[in-house]
């Protein structure tokens, strides 16, 4: 199995088994509280008008439904999109139980895939999702047709696992860590910063991270950094004013 099918066939499994057995906003699980920078930059987008989001790789909706909570009051919307149906059967079932249904559709896709209408959205987050595509050119792909589908002034909020590592504690050794596309922090970071030239860039930040876990009976920690990369649309469109 070449690294792409090995990485997809293991974070499947693991997503599968984690969002059938976590209840969202769980405490003591990473489902626990939405993330804080994509609920503060929501906020500056001003919820009095109606708020159009994209949650791509929107999971169970630790993200999409406070957004969706947020935006509703003013006849926002959010679209959820993910690659395993059992996220978005949670997600739809999380949707009615906070009473967001009518504000959230939601869409079983792969990125790599999924089309984006120009100029179709205030706010795009990409929150733990972009290093799980097949290669650079998805990656790079995906984050202009993010870009092509902002409205005037919106924001893209791109969250990163980068230099994804696994430490054994017992062996002091560290290996790479399984993921569909390992990426280094500072390239990561010039790349984003070239697809986004025209943009105001608003966050980049970069926080290292170890979570102390057991793998196969083995202390492990997995290591790595977390990549907050946010920018907004400074420049008009010349395309899509009718939306
Ligand atoms: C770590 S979870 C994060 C979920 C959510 N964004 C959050 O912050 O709670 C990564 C999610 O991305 C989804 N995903 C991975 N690769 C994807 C792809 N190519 N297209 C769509 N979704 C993908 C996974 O199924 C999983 O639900």
């Amino acid at each position: 199995m070449n690294h792409f099918a090995e990485a997809r066939e293991q974070e499947t499994k693991y997503h599968e088994a984690f969002y059938l057995e976590t209840e969202l906003f769980a405490p003591g699980t990473w489902l626990a509280k939405p993330v804080k920078t994509v609920m503060n930059l929501l906020q500056e987008l001003g919820t009095n008008e109606p708020i159009h989001v994209l949650d791509l790789g929107c999971g169970v909706g630790r993200n999409s439904i406070p957004i969706a909570e947020a935006v509703q009051p003013a006849g926002g919307s959010v679209v959820g999109v993910d690659l395993l149906p059992v996220a978005i059967e949670k997600l739809e079932q999380y949707a009615a139980q906070y009473g967001v249904q009518s504000v959230i559709r939601s869409v079983v896709a792969d990125v790599e895939q999924y089309e984006i209408p120009p100029y179709a959205y205030d706010y795009i987050v990409a929150c733990s999702c972009l290093e799980h595509v097949s290669d650079l050119a998805a990656f790079q792909a995906v984050v202009n047709r993010m870009i092509r589908g902002t409205k005037d002034r919106g924001i893209n909020c791109i969250l990163i696992n980068t230099e994804a590592a696994e430490y054994d504690v017992e062996l002091g050794s560290q290996s790479p860590g399984v993921i569909e596309l390992p990426m280094k922090t500072e390239e990561t970071i010039h790349l984003l910063r070239a697809l986004y030239r025209d943009w105001e860039i608003r966050i980049v930040s970069v926080i290292p991270q170890s979570i102390a876990e057991e793998k196969n009976g083995r202390a492990i920690e997995f290591r790595g950094n977390w990549l907050t990369f946010a920018a907004q649309q400074r420049t008009l469109h010349s395309e899509g004013k009718s939306h």
